[in-house]
This record gives structure tokens, sequence and C-alpha cells, in this order.
């Protein structure tokens, strides 16, 4: 491990030829320190341990793991595929840009064509985002108060974000008046990552106990929920964070728009609808401990979901970097998608 010099110099993930450097997530914001992975079984502990986390920077570690293994041994591609692939269930990212890599090793593609696929990735995946914050910021009024859950943002992708790419480019356009950012417990992804980066940018937000979010809306003006997906079935069901069903529900309730931001990787158009996502369920310590310190009574079981699913119904708008799908369904995502 090696700590970060100044906060400018902070690069989430790091390709540096024989190994992956990684920002180690789970020490933000008190600590900048940084992972180095030399081996895809590496790079699938680093994923599944959260010290990379979000789907789209899941996606693109995953690919860099695959070329490790590649480099290291040829032969253990399938291996290597397979431990990747498990790491973490949900985020079809994940999956997606491992098929990507697997495209070109079965059309013989080598280890160098399998690196500057996983660059590719990489780099496309910040230029959507880019793109993504310019079509879901045309969406919001000026002075728009909105919530997010989370963290979507740079740490979350190849950089600017999702959701948070929306927030960032429309708080450029001088449009954002509030965010209020959601804790997101158990792993305080809002609190910690999304604070951390609200802050360094400037952007007027407060944070909030995942439970205020109601009413929040009830009591002051929210314009807009904005959140980003790990994975949207074909017909608009979207696989998120846990907590943003509710999230979702809350707005309708309240008159708050509803917008899921997330490129086209994110679609896995064999899921027909939400119920067939996979939703990962993690550890009971996650809930009854907290950094090794227990919270609740020795014994106790706990329930811990780490991802739900919002119907397409609740949806107001799908942002993508094809274009923006409003009240999405199955045709109109084919369509865009084709
Ligand atoms: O468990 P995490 O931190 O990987 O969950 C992340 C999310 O749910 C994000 O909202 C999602 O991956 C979109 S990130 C651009």
């Amino acid at each position: 491990m090696t700590s970060a010099s100044s906060p400018s110099a902070v690069q989430p993930i790091g390709w540096l030829g024989d190994r992956l450097r990684l920002l180690d997530q789970r020490l933000l914001p008190m600590q900048e320190e940084y992972l180095d992975c030399r081996s895809a079984e590496e790079v699938a502990q680093a994923i599944h341990g959260m010290a990379v986390r979000g789907a789209p920077a899941i996606g693109i570690a995953a690919a860099y793991g695959l070329v490790l293994a590649v480099r290291r041994n040829p032969a253990s591609f399938e291996q290597a595929e397979k431990v990747l692939a498990s790491s973490r269930p949900t985020a079809v990212n994940l999956r997606w840009a491992l098929a990507r890599l697997r495209g070109l090793w079965q059309n013989g593609g080598g280890a160098d064509a399998l690196e500057a696929e996983a660059r590719r990735i990489h780099a496309e995946d910040l230029s959507q985002n880019l793109h993504m914050g310019e079509l879901g910021a045309a969406l919001l009024p000026q002075g728009a108060r909105v919530i997010t859950h989370c963290n979507t943002g740079a740490l979350a992708t190849g950089g600017h974000g999702t959701a948070l790419g929306v927030i960032r480019t429309a708080h450029a356009q001088g449009k954002i008046e509030q965010v209020y950012n959601t804790e997101t417990r158990p792993w305080l992804q809002g609190a910690r990552l999304t604070a951390w980066e609200l802050m360094r940018e400037g952007i007027p937000s407060k944070l909030i106990a995942d439970g205020a979010a109601a009413h929040l809306m009830r009591t002051e003006r929210i314009d807009w929920v904005i959140v980003g997906a790990d994975r949207i079935a074909a017909n608009g069901d979207t696989a998120n964070k846990i907590g943003t069903y509710m999230l979702a529900v809350a707005a309708q309730r309240h008159g708050a728009r509803f917008m899921v931001v997330a490129p086209s990787g994110t679609f896995d158009l064999s899921c027909p609808y939400g119920e067939a996502i996979p939703i990962e369920e993690r550890a009971a310590q996650e809930l009854t401990e907290f950094r090794g310190q227990p919270v609740a009574p020795p014994g106790m079981q706990a329930f811990n979901p780490v991802f739900d699913v919002t119907p397409a119904e609740l949806i107001d708008a799908i942002v993508c970097e094809r274009g923006v799908i409003e009240n999405p369904d199955a045709r109109r995502i084919a369509a865009l998608l084709r």
C-alpha cells in the first residue's frame, strides 16, 4: 500500500501495466491509500471486499484483472474470468466488461489486444459519463433541489460519474441550488464517498440519514431524485443500492421526479424484468458491527440485501449515453439500444 501525496493526485483506478492500482474506498475519507493488485484473484478480492465498488468501476477493474491473468499465463483465462465474474453478482457491468474481452479472446486476440480493450472500456466510461451529464442536466430546472443515493461519482466509474455526473454538470451550469445526499447504510458510500466528492468541488450539499428522505420530500421542495444503476432489466426495472426503491416510492408520493443515470453496459436485456436480477446479500456483520465494533447484541441475526429493484413505472427518465428514455418500458428501451 502507498499513500496518496495530495488530494489532486487521486486516481481511483490506475493501470500500471503489470498491476492495477486502486484507491482503497473502504478507508476514505479518513485515509487515501492505494492497493496494488497483481493478479485476477487480488482484483476479485478487492471487488468483493469493496476496495473498489460501483457498477462501472468494478467492470473496469475486472477487465484489467483479466489482462493481468492472461499476461501471467494465457491458459488461466477461463479460471480468471470465473473468479472475477463471481466476485459480485448484481452489477452487470462486470460481466459485460468480461464478455467484451472474451469476444476478442475467442477471435484470437492476445494479451495486448485485451489490454487495449480494457483501456478502451475505461476511457469510454468517462466519455459516456460526460455525455450523460449533459443529457441529465438538461432535464433539471434552474435552482434544482435534488436527492442522490449511494456513491455514483468519479469513485464509482471511469470518472465524472453517472448520477453524480449529472449533478456535477448541472452544478457547472449553475443549475443546482441544493443537493441532499443520503448516508447509504451500512457501507456509508454517501456519507464517506459522495460527501467527499461533493465537498472537494464545492457543490452545495447536506448529508441526510437514509430514513430522512421522505420527511424531506414532504417538508421541502425536491425536484428530482437522481440515482445510478447496477442492472436495468429489459422492461426498465432497475436494480440499485438498497434504499433506492424506498426513495422512488416516496418520490412518487410527494411529486418529486425520479431519474436513473446509467451507461448502456448497465442494461441486461436477458433479464426480462426486475425479479430476474440477482440481488447480492452480504454478511450479517455489516449490520451488526461497525468497523469491528458490535452495534447489536451478540448473536443477533440480520438480513442484508445490498440492492433492491425499482419498478420501471416509478422511473420518470433513464439517462443513457445513447439518449434519454422517458417513462421507460421494454419497447422504448429496445428502440434506444438497437
Ligand atoms: O455496493 P456498491 O457501493 O458497489 O453499490 C453502488 C451502487 O449501487 C451505485 O448506485 C451503482 O453501482 C451505480 S454507480 C455509477
